[in-house]
C-alpha cells in the first residue's frame, strides 16, 4: 500500500474499510442464523473497534484476560464472557469486583475451579453465571460431553453459581482446508453441543445459551439448530491463516505489518526491520513462513530473528531496494496485535489516525 505520509517501520498498519466490511459480514452471518454474535476481543484488544462490532449487531465480548475485561468494562460495555477457567484467589476477587458492576459470565470446566468460585462469591454475597467447558476436538481445556453433563450436575448444586450455558472453541478448524471440510467441522461441533444440552435436559438440567465459534468455521456461515451464540475473533482482522485456509483471499485481511527493507545482501535475499517482535513466531502448517509479503509473489519470509526478518525471494522476482517499504499479513494476527502498542489507521492509502492497544497481557 501506498500511504501519503511516512509512518515509521515496523508498524501495525489497520484498513479501516477492510475491518469494518468483516464486522458487517459476520453480523451478518449471525443475523441470518438467528444467533447471537459475541466476537472474541483477545484479537483486537481496542475499545474503538469493540464498540463498532456491537453498533453492528454484537450483544456483548468474548474475553480470555481479566485485563482484556476490565478494557472492555472500563468502556462501558456491559456484557462480558470470560471463556478462560479463573484460578487463584487473586484473580477470584478481580473477577468479583468486576462482577459487581458488569453482567459477567465465567466458564468453568471442573468443580477444583468452580468451588472457589462459588465461596468467593458466597463471601461477598454475589451470584454469577457460568458455562461449562466442552471439549469437542480440541483437546485443550474443556470436559468431554459426557463429563460437561456430570459437571453440570455437580454445578447445579452449587450455589450461588447459575449454570446457563455450554461452550466449545472448534480451534482445531485450523487444521482442515476449504469452506466444504470447514462448515463440516462447524456441523460436528454444533451437532455434539446440541447433543449436549438434550442430555442435560434429559436430567432435568435447562441451559440458555449453546456457545460455539472459531473464525473459520463462522465464515462458512453453517450453524446447527439449537446452537444460540458464535464467538469468532480473528475475523475482525483475518490474517496469513485464514487466507491459506482458502475461506478469505488477501484483500480480505485489515491488519498488515508494515516494515522498511534493511539490507539486500544478494539477489535472492531482502531482510527487513520487522523481526518476530513484529510478526510473532508463528509457521502455518499450511504453507511456508511467518507471513505473507504483500505484493512479492513466491517470497517467503523464511526466518525471523528479534529484529531482522528474512526473505528469500524466486529467481524472477522483483527487486525490493534498500528503503522500499513491504506490508507482511501475519500467520496469526492476534499474538502480533500484542507486540504493539497501538494501530495506524489507513483508509483509501491515507494514514487518518491511531488507536491505542490496551490489556496487553
Ligand atoms: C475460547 C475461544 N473462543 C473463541 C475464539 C476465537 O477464535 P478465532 O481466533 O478462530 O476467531 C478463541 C480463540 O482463540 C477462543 O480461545
Amino acid at each position: 500500500m501506498i500511504l501519503d505520509r511516512p509512518v515509521e517501520t515496523p508498524a501495525l498498519l489497520l484498513d479501516l474499510d477492510v475491518m469494518e466490511k468483516n464486522i458487517s459480514r459476520m453480523a451478518d452471518i449471525a443475523r441470518r442464523g438467528g444467533v447471537n454474535l459475541r466476537p472474541h476481543i483477545k484479537t483486537h484488544k481496542s475499545l474503538p473497534i469493540a464498540h463498532r462490532q456491537l453498533v453492528r449487531g454484537a450483544l456483548g465480548v468474548t474475553v480470555a484476560t481479566l485485563a482484556e475485561a476490565e478494557l472492555m468494562a472500563q468502556g462501558g460495555i456491559q456484557d462480558i464472557l470470560l471463556a478462560y477457567p479463573p484460578v487463584g484467589s487473586l484473580k477470584l476477587a478481580r473477577l468479583l469486583d468486576l462482577a459487581a458492576w458488569i453482567h459477567l459470565t465465567v466458564v468453568v470446566d471442573s468443580m477444583d475451579v468452580a468451588r472457589p468460585l462459588a465461596a468467593a462469591c458466597k463471601d461477598r454475597g454475589m451470584t454469577l453465571d457460568v458455562y461449562v467447558k466442552v471439549d469437542t476436538g480440541l483437546g485443550r481445556t474443556g470436559r468431554s460431553p459426557e463429563g460437561a453433563v456430570e459437571l453440570a450436575r455437580e454445578l447445579k448444586q452449587l450455589e450461588p453459581l447459575h449454570l446457563v450455558g455450554i461452550m466449545s472453541h472448534c480451534g482445531f478448524s485450523y487444521g482442515r482446508q476449504g469452506s466444504e471440510e470447514l462448515a463440516e467441522v462447524a456441523r460436528e461441533d454444533g451437532q455434539l453441543m446440541v447433543q449436549t444440552k438434550e442430555s442435560l435436559e434429559k436430567i432435568g438440567i435447562s441451559i440458555r445459551e449453546v456457545s460455539v465459534g472459531s473464525t473459520p468455521t463462522c465464515w462458512t456461515g453453517e450453524l446447527v439448530p439449537g446452537v444460540t451464540e458464535i464467538r469468532p475473533g480473528t475475523y475482525v482482522f483475518n490474517d496469513g491463516n485464514n487466507v491459506l485456509l482458502g475461506i478469505v483471499g488477501e484483500e480480505d485481511c485489515a491488519a498488515s505489518v508494515l516494515t522498511t527493507v534493511i539490507s539486500r545482501p544478494n539477489p535472492r535475499r531482502v531482510v527487513i526491520d520487522a523481526g518476530s517482535k513484529s510478526v510473532a513466531k508463528e509457521l502455518s502448517s499450511l504453507g511456508p513462513g511467518y507471513g505473507i509479503v504483500k505484493n512479492l509473489p513466491g517470497a517467503v519470509l523464511e526466518r525471523v530473528y528479534e529484529e531482522h526478518g528474512v526473505i528469500e525471494l524466486p529467481a524472477d522476482s522483483p527487486q525490493p531496494a534498500v528503503g522500499d517499504l513491504l506490508e507482511i499479513i501475519p500467520n496469526h494476527i492476534c499474538p502480533v496485535v500484542n507486540l504493539f502498542s497501538e494501530y495506524i489507521l489507513v483508509r483509501q492509502g491515507k494514514v487518518v489516525g491511531c488507536w491505542p492497544i490496551g490489556a496487553r497481557r
